[in-house]
């Protein structure tokens, strides 16, 4: 999806937003949120490191009147050290007063109501609960990938996709392959100039070597330690093939136009068999069946000493498509001729074969895609122009926990049946008091699930 994002200034925005209140019937207050105000007022809900990029994009466009306005961390130590980094940098958009920093599981309801903008980037699990919040206050949302960690999650997610509609908000999700060039060039050249034919079969990837673990600290509850090692538990995570993966398959569900039908895989844990790793598993391999027949098998996994790859790639009646998020994507016909080759703009355009090396150089002067999403965000606020992601973001990652959930049991699943699925692993309400829905037991070993055993609830 590419758009315009035209710098709009506050005279400009004011009259484009009079004339489509004029002609919707709308009122200013529910086309923009922001009427009133020279200010897009914004405020971080999870402080950790991609929420500390997101805002520091958020204020980095070019839209006048941008500010951070409050934070929400779990933990005040990562809310200070992101407001730290981002005074640093914006020293003059930080207005976030000391009344303004919220700490605790609950700083998240106070962020929003002081805020037009919302940034929600704390562990996946409260993703739907917050977005709920963040939509019943008629808020705009930039939120992360993924969207949810089970069915409850995503069906919570599509119904407030809904209402945000009908508030006019503006949402976009942190499935950042959507607002980037050379993925949005390959599809075109599939979509519109079938330069690969039909697609018959794909190949999703993401194998690589694994991710940090945060030690319990001196006097932390179960609940909190959880919390802060998130990535290792079902409930705040929902897998790697959930938190990671859902970037290459939600590339193939945005190429093939839509959810699959059914999923059947395996998986396990193989290197990181520690208990204290919690629930996940180190690698998932899904084989994916879409509607018209086309399979896509899925692979990812956190395992080091191995072959490694992080990519798509699809094949057509008339030939294949690669896509990498360096910019290196290509297509040949099935005799290996080169059909297609992304060039990025600038410099590393015109640069003979070979010479344009390394991630930076392939992308030449394209913009940042997580730059892109802001600035698409914040432009469409400013124009009063439909923007709203949380519907492919419910479906791309209703599709990874789908395939969580056939590696899980090892059974075939379909679609339908994992959507309406009642198996709920994040609480709706989670307090300093909340019992951990895990815990570990006398060894310190969490439940992990056993492909084709009892006990682990599925669907
Ligand atoms: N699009 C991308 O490329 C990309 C990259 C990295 C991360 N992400 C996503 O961003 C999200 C955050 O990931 P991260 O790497 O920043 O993790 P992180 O652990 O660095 O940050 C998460 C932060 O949320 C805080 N938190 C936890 N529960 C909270 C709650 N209930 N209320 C308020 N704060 C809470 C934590 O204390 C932490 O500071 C994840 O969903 C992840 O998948 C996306």
């Amino acid at each position: 999806m590419s758009i315009e994002t035209t710098p709009t200034t506050r005279r400009q925005f004011i009259g484009t937003t009079a004339a489509t209140v004029a002609s919707t019937g709308l009122t200013v207050a529910q086309s923009a949120n922001v009427a009133g105000s020279d200010k897009i007022k914004v405020g971080l809900i999870g402080c950790g490191g991609r929420g500390s990029g997101a805002a520091n994009q958020a204020l980095s466009t070019k839209q006048e009147g941008v500010v951070l306005h409050a934070v929400a961390d779990a933990f005040k130590e990562k809310a200070d050290g992101a407001l730290s980094n981002l005074r640093a940098k914006h020293a003059e958009k930080v207005q976030v007063d000391d009344s303004r920093i919220f700490t605790g599981l609950d700083g998240y309801k106070k962020v929003i109501d002081s805020c037009d903008l919302v940034i929600l980037t704390t562990p996946p699990g409260f993703r739907p609960y917050h977005f709920e919040a963040a939509v019943n206050a008629g808020k705009n949302i930039f939120m992360e990938k993924p969207v949810a960690v089970d069915s409850p999650g995503i069906r919570k997610v599509q119904e407030m996709a809904k209402i945000a509609d009908e508030k006019n908000l503006k949402v976009v999700v942190g499935l950042q392959r959507r607002y980037q060039n050379c993925y949005i060039e390959a599809l075109k050249e599939v979509k519109e100039k079938g330069i690969i034919g039909d697609i018959v079969s794909g190949q999703v990837y993401w194998n690589g070597g694994g991710i940090w673990f945060r030690d319990k600290q001196p006097g932390q509850s179960e609940l909190m330690y959880q919390i802060n090692n998130w990535y290792f538990f079902t409930w705040l995570c929902g897998d790697h093939i959930n938190e990671q993966h859902i970037h290459n398959i939600d590339v193939a569900n945005w190429f093939l136009g839509g959810h699959p039908i059914s999923a059947q895989g395996m998986g396990g844990r193989e290197q990181r068999t520690d208990a204290k790793f919690g629930q996940i598993y180190d690698h998932h391999y899904v084989e994916y069946t879409y509607a018209n027949g086309v399979r896509v098998n899925s692979q990812c996994r956190h395992q080091s000493g191995v072959y490694n790859a992080v990519r798509e790639e699809f094949t057509g009646t008339k030939g294949k498509i690669y896509l990498i998020n360096s910019g290196a994507c290509y297509a040949v016909d099935h005799k290996g001729n080169t059909i297609w080759k992304y060039r990025p703009s600038g410099e590393a355009a015109g640069a003979p074969e070979g010479e344009a090396k390394g991630k930076k150089a392939r992308r030449g002067s394209d913009p940042d895609p997580y730059q892109v999403e802001h600035d698409t965000l914040q432009a469409a606020i400013r124009e009063n122009k439909p923007l709203n992601n949380a519907y492919y973001g419910a479906e791309s990652t209703m599709t990874s926990i789908m395939g969580r959930m056939a590696t899980y049991s090892g059974k075939e699943l379909k679609w339908d049946e994992v959507l309406n699925s009642k198996v709920q692993h994040m609480p709706a309400i989670v307090t300093a008091e909340t019992e951990p829905p895990v815990k570990p037991d006398a060894n310190g070993a969490y439940p992990v699930a056993i492909p084709g055993k009892p006990g682990v609830e599925i669907v």
